[in-house]
Formats: structure tokens, sequence, C-alpha cells
């Protein structure tokens, strides 16, 4: 599948196959995807916290209720003191960094047949307990994902794509 296919085919999964794991090698291929982004001055300041399906449902019960019981759910933090920061106005780019991170494992797990929801509405201050995240890491989105069970379809807001002139703009 090209990438313009996977991107249209790809909707937020938030039902997935109960017990039906993620095999060791699919997990290493979605973490080496995140290693592999772009980041500023390639800085590469973001921490994947993976909890694998032995412990997924504890972990996610403890610091969302964003939980779609997904058999494995990566957490990708940043330390934001290694991140590139721009000198004329302080800017840093630690969270962008990770954004793009997590991207690309999204991708990745599409493109093995999974199925993944991004999740940022979560206590930032239980997830560090839930994931074991160290003082100077924070926490900024997880990573939910499994197989797609046969009931799993897109979200209400999946089809809500705005018109692209809404949001082009051709500089002249
Ligand atoms: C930064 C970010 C945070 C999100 N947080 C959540 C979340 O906490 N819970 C959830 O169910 N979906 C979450 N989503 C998924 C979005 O709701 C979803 O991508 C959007 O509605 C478009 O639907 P689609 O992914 O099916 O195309 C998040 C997505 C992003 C990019």
């Amino acid at each position: 599948m090209n990438l313009m296919d996977l991107m249209k085919n790809r909707f937020s999964a938030r039902k997935f196959i109960v017990g039906k794991e993620v095999a060791p090698e699919m997990q290493k291929q979605i973490l080496e995807a995140g290693l592999l982004a772009p980041t500023a001055r390639n800085a590469q300041p973001f921490r994947f916290y993976v909890a694998g399906a032995q412990v997924s449902e504890e972990v996610i019960q403890k610091c969302t209720r964003a939980n779609f019981h997904a058999p494995l759910n990566i957490l990708i933090a940043v330390k934001k003191e290694e991140a590139w920061v721009r000198v004329i106005d302080g800017w840093n780019a630690a969270e962008v960094d990770s954004a793009i991170a997590a991207t690309q494992m999204m991708y990745m797990a599409e493109s093995l047949g999974l199925g993944s929801c991004w999740v940022c509405a979560f206590s930032p201050e239980d997830a560090k307990k839930a994931f074991g995240l160290k003082e100077d890491e924070i926490p900024i989105s997880i990573l939910s994902i499994g197989y797609k069970s046969e009931e799993c379809e897109p979200g209400p807001l999946h089809s809500q794509r705005k018109n692209i002139d809404d949001v082009v703009m051709y500089v002249k």
C-alpha cells in the first residue's frame, strides 16, 4: 500500500481484539520507526515507555479514562533540556519532535495491519507514575495499539475534514 492510501485508510482505532497481542518483532519495528523520526538538530529528546499486554490494562487504568483495552500502549515522553531551542525566541522543539516520532510509530503500526489511537486525555502526573517516568521527563502522548476488532470503525470526527481551500494559503 502506498503512503497516501495508508493515510486515507487510517482512522483512530478504539476497539481491539481481546487477547491478541502485538508480537515483539512488530513492537520493535514500531519503536524503530519512532527513533527514525526527524528531530530539530537531531536531538531525539524523546523516551518511549512500552506497556505490553501483561501490564497495559493496569497501567492505563491508573492514568486515563480513555482506556480502549489495547494490548500495547506506548507513552512518548520528552526531556526538554535535550531538545533544540531556537535562540531568537527560546522556543523548544521537544513536543514537535515527539509528535513526529509518534506519527511515524502510528503509521508503522498501520502498515503492519494494526490499529492505533493517539491519546492525550490523561493525567500527566498519574501517567508519570503509572509508566515509571523519571522526574525530568514529561509525558506527551500515549499510543494505544492492537489488532482492530470487527466492530472497530471510525469515530464521528474522522470524516470531518476541512476543505483544502480553507487551510491552504498561497503566498503571492
Ligand atoms: C494530539 C492528539 C490527541 C488526541 N487525544 C485523543 C484522546 O485523548 N482520546 C481519543 O479518543 N482520541 C484522541 N485523539 C484522536 C483524535 O480524536 C482523532 O485523530 C481525530 O478525531 C480524527 O479522527 P481519526 O484519527 O479517526 O482520523 C488525539 C489525536 C491527537 C493528534
